[in-house]
């Protein structure tokens, strides 16, 4: 045994030291396939998460002992929830050292928003529309969890959603599709990089389908259309696919009455087809044993059958496939060739990683105390913060504060916690590591802050499974914030969601503010009009009140390690704000699903009685996609497209002037929507297309060119063909989807 595993290792690495062609990384995988018998293949295919204090004595009896036994034996393939050099080591030394043919594990973690070090919420990521940034810090969160010995995230979250109420909004890119892609692709590029000891291989997640889920009730039946699927669900996917994702994680929903992780469909005819992904597919947690309780398995048998047949490759906490395969096979009812397949893809990606070559590669622990809450990771984190904060109304230009001579009240919860702004999924932060906005707001001023909390919204109790309780209304601190109010110029209140009222298994069927905090900013607000409402929150909130009565309003999400610094400088006007909403604010709750590009209905414009709308709500959001104010002012002026009529094929130049006309430095994203007025599918009133991020300096005009080409102009049908049609089309360009500039052209037959 020893022999066969030196032999395997020596030629493994000598051909990874030569840079290793598609072509012999094929060849090795298939060489060591070759040696591998039946349970060891199927080992490969089972993930577990950890299940034993793995630098202390080896567990005995029970389940622990099971799976520990079944590490040796080579019957695990990967292991998630196992982080840190030390811990990881002892784990892969097994798996190397112990098991017959010294298969490296491959360690899976979700990586969500940074390790240690927070950034942003994806969402408030997302609100940047700063692609590069974007890319970068999912470097940097790869960065830090490839120190302690991770080989593989489970991100990006690439989930379209119009529903608030979901509690995995936080974790995805909005509502946007074209724009979800994108930030798809920049996610990925930024976890894989070069595929070096600073990089993680890439997980998009969830294969598809999972943010439509019914009323936004996590895990709900989700059931969508074959045009919302082709054009909304999976594009950003296939853009996930394109930059090169490693692996994939399917879904816990159905689609069609299918459990995605049975469904050939999206896993073998789409991904492994159409879009010939050759990475391999994990189930999400027990998703393979879920597929019975959706009532499409009689038995584990058939859901391990179901699964491996449609293409899902590992199973992820689930021990179906290490106790079913086997006697699948035997019986016939699986094919070998099938779990060739999923195997060749595990190890395929295993290669990739450099795990064969160097299976410590990852284990350096003299990096990792280096790289671990680094001032690098710090700076990235900062930087990010800053540019995810959007600026939902200023009137009066009571932002930004003046640095000297103001009285400030600091008023809510929030802004001394220092726990909620890491939001959920936070990786291995440490518990209430984060910079409070109070810390924040601290460095700028000379005794001139005081702050009162206000109310005590929930009983102090939260964590990854443990939700957030909310107390029965507590008013003994209003008192105290009033007086600090009365006492005040401006006041500062800091109020929205608690940390683990998003994420996984956290869905509200309300959007307000949580407890009686909007009874406390009435109440602020009738001793002091001056009132400033910074947001921590994970999802949009449904506003209504606060957007007619606050004067400023600023939205700070929950912004990771570095959040109060972020907010401070936004506050005092050290840094302008730019972000704009990747998903669409309601007025209120029950306009929920509400997102800027709905199809048109026949009856989408307003008569006197039988249109399309709610007698007591606007159709449009309170805030929109795309919309954010700066400091500054931007106007945009002769918005031309440079022919009338176009050849199919030809690209489209649509060009626009776009000044700064406020009295700040400042960047605009100057967003291009289009509408496609007549065509084979029904087309949304109108669709972004491009986008930039402009940096103005105050009085400068700068020219924006924007290009659309075959790539923007198409749509999906229902059969999942992309098309171009001729016809008239109109583009929009401005600083939101309410972009009310426009201008036609043509596409020749
Ligand atoms: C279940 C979640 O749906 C998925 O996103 C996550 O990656 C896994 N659990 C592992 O934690």
């Amino acid at each position: 045994m020893r022999t066969l595993k030196l032999i395997l290792m020596i030629s493994l690495s000598t051909v990874c030291a030569k840079g290793l062609s598609q072509d012999n990384i094929e060849k090795k995988v298939n060489d060591l396939l070759a040696k591998m018998t039946l349970a060891e293949k199927i080992g490969q295919m089972n993930q577990y998460t950890g299940f034993w204090e793995v630098t202390g004595p080896a567990p005995q009896g029970g389940d622990a002992a099971n799976k520990y036994a079944q590490l040796k034996a080579g019957q695990i393939g990967s292991m998630l929830n196992v982080t840190g050099v030390k811990d990881v080591l002892a784990l892969q030394k097994i798996a190397v050292e112990q098991t017959r043919l010294g298969i490296p594990l491959i360690i899976g973690y979700d990586v969500i928003h940074g390790f240690k070090t927070l950034s942003p919420i994806p969402l408030a990521e997302a609100a940047s529309f700063d692609l590069a940034a974007i890319k970068n810090s999912a470097a940097m969160a790869a960065k830090e969890a490839a120190a302690a010995g991770i080989n593989w995230t489970f991100a990006p979250m690439m989930d379209i959603t119009r529903d608030a109420r979901w509690g995995r909004v936080m974790e995805g890119a909005g509502e946007d599709s074209y724009y979800g892609a994108l930030v798809a692709a920049a996610r990925v590029q930024g976890f894989q990089g070069n595929l070096t000891e600073n990089n993680l291989a890439a997980c998009p997640k969830h294969y598809a389908g999972y943010g439509f889920a019914e009323g936004g009730r996590d895990y709900n039946t989700v059931d969508v259309s074959m045009q919302r699927l082709f054009n909304d669900i999976l594009p950003p996917f296939q853009a996930a696919a394109n930059a090169g994702a490693l692996t994939f994680m399917n879904s816990f929903n159905t689609l069609n009455g299918v459990p995605a992780t049975a469904s050939a469909f999206l896993q073998r005819d789409i991904l492994k087809g159409k879009w010939d992904f050759n990475g391999f597919i994990v189930s999400d947690w027990g998703s393979i044993r879920e597929i019975m309780l959706h009532g499409y398995a009689a038995d584990e048998a058939q859901a391990g059958q179901m699964a491996i047949t449609a293409g899902s490759d590992m199973d992820m906490e689930g021990g179906i496939y290490v106790s079913q395969l086997e006697k699948l096979v035997k019986d016939g009812k699986v094919k070998e060739s099938l779990i060739d397949d999923a195997v060749r893809r595990i190890l395929l990606v295993k290669f990739k990683l450099g795990l064969f070559d160097n299976p410590y590669k990852y284990l350096d622990s003299n990096r990792e105390k280096q790289i671990t809450g680094s001032k690098e990771m710090h700076e990235a984190a900062l930087d990010m913060a800053k540019k995810s904060i959007v600026l939902l109304k200023n009137d009066n230009n009571l932002l930004p504060l003046k640095k000297q001579s103001v009285r400030i009240a600091l008023i809510g919860e929030l802004a001394a916690d220092k726990n909620s702004p890491l939001g959920s999924w936070r990786g291995a932060a440490v518990e209430n590591s984060a910079v409070s906005v109070l810390e924040g707001m601290q460095k700028y001023t000379n005794n001139r802050l005081t702050y009162a909390k206000g109310t005590n919204v929930y009983n102090g109790q939260q964590g990854f499974t443990t939700e957030v309780k909310i107390t029965p209304d507590n008013r003994s601190g209003f008192d105290e914030a009033i007086n600090a109010a009365k006492n005040a110029d401006v006041v500062v209140m800091v109020l929205g969601e608690y940390a683990f009222m998003t994420g996984e298994g956290r869905s509200r069927s309300h959007l307000d503010l949580p407890g009686n905090q909007q009874d406390l900013l009435k109440e602020i607000l009738a001793v002091n009009k001056n009132v400033v409402l910074v947001l921590n929150n994970g999802r949009p909130l449904a506003l209504e009140w606060e957007a007619a009565n606050v004067p400023a309003i600023v939205e700070a999400w929950q912004l990771g390690t570095e959040a109060g610094n972020a907010i401070a400088q936004v506050l005092y006007g050290d840094y302008n704000p730019s972000g704009k909403l990747p998903m669409s604010f309601p007025y209120n709750v029950g306009q929920v699903p509400v997102y800027y590009n709905m199809l048109s209905t026949a009856r989408g414009v307003q008569t006197d009685v039988f249109w399309s709308h709610y007698t007591d709500a606007p159709n449009t959001a309170l805030f929109p996609f795309g919309y954010g104010l700066s400091y500054t002012t931007f106007e945009y002026k002769n918005l031309k497209v440079n022919k009338k009529d176009f050849a199919k094929g030809e690209p489209i130049k649509i060009t626009v002037d776009l000044t700064n006309t406020g009295n700040y430095n400042g960047k605009e994203v100057a967003q291009l929507y289009l509408h496609d007025i007549a065509a084979s599918i029904a087309q949304p009133v109108k669709k972004l297309k491009g986008f930039q991020l402009v940096e103005l300096k105050k009085g400068e005009t700068k020219t924006v060119e924007f290009t659309l080409t075959d790539k923007e102009l198409g749509f999906y049908n229902n059969e999942g063909e992309y098309l171009v049609e001729p016809g008239k089309f109109t583009v929009f360009v401005g600083t939101s989807s309410a972009a009310s500039l426009k201008a036609d052209f043509n596409i020749m037959e």
